[in-house]
């Protein structure tokens, strides 16, 4: 589904990200760890347009997306979320919700001139998905809220309510468990299990071990911008490089 290769991303003389190489396969939960400064985030954000890539291929249901600007990208099917939420804090969680889908007719000046009843059906419609995708993530009772009166764990839920409504194939979740309390993880674990039976895909960046061996088959370890390691759970989990990335970034 998606095919990177010797992807290698500067900023000025450091190599965020460094060669990596690794194929996603369709349909699996697909783990990256590593410690912090791995380049992971960085990985992320060159993958969904966010960053020019310095050089290597990037391809997504074998179209090559490399340099593609983020909306050119979210169109085709693969979206990201934000390791730090960005709701518009002074909107609703609805509102920020149905914002999602591009090329609704509302926004071509001329419908709401010409058109009125088929942009009141649109809305109706984005409307319902958008209730509908709340309720999936359990923030229906939430949806009149300001996003800015989110806690930290219920603010990575409307991020992963935002990117559904773009129906995607591939998600990127970069760390869907930070700041998330034990019992909502959990919750989270639980949807995406559910998302990912329903066809989706997923590449997770995750520092919380539980939720990465629970859900991530295989799981690609980075540390210093390059890809050490990929294998099963009971392999990465054992093997010595692991911990000694780790503790490597710890001591440095
Ligand atoms: N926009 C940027 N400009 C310059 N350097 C950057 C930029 N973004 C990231 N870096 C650097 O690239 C390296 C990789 O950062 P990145 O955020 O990708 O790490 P990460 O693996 O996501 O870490 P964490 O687990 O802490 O989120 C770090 O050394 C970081 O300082
Ligand atoms: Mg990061």
């Amino acid at each position: 589904m998606l095919e990177i290769k010797q992807l290698v991303k500067e900023f000025g003389g450091l190599r965020a990200v460094d060669e990596v190489t690794f194929t996603l396969r369709a349909g699996t939960i697909t783990g990256l760890v590593g410690p912090n400064g791995a380049g992971k985030t960085t990985l992320f954000n060159t993958i969904a347009g966010f960053y020019r890539p310095t050089s290597g291929g990037i391809s997504f249901l074998g179209n090559r997306i490399g340099g593609l600007p983020p909306y050119r990208i979210f169109r085709q099917g693969l979206v990201r979320t934000f390791q730090i939420p960005r709701p518009f804090a002074a909107m609703t969680v609805l509102e920020n919700t149905m914002l999602v889908p591009a090329r609704q007719a509302g926004e071509r000046l001329w419908n709401n001139w010409f058109d009125r009843s088929r942009v009141r059906a649109e809305e109706r419609a984005c409307r319902d998905r958008a209730r509908e995708i709340l309720a999936f993530v359990g923030l229906d009772r939430l949806s009149g809220e300001y996003a800015r009166n989110l806690s930290g764990g219920q603010q990575k839920l409307l991020e992963l309510a935002r990117v559904l409504m773009a129906d995607p194939k591939l998600i990127l979740l970069d760390e869907p468990g930070a700041g998330v309390n034990p019992t909502l993880l959990v919750t989270i674990i639980d949807k995406l299990q559910e998302l990912n039976a329903r066809g989706i895909t997923f590449l997770i960046i995750e520092h919380n071990m539980d939720l990465i061996m629970t859900l991530c088959d295989p799981i690609l370890v980075m540390a210093q911008g390059k890809l050490i390691l990929e294998g099963p759970p009971e392999v990465v989990r054992s093997d010595p490089r692991v911990l000694e990335a780790y503790l490597g970034g710890v001591l440095e």
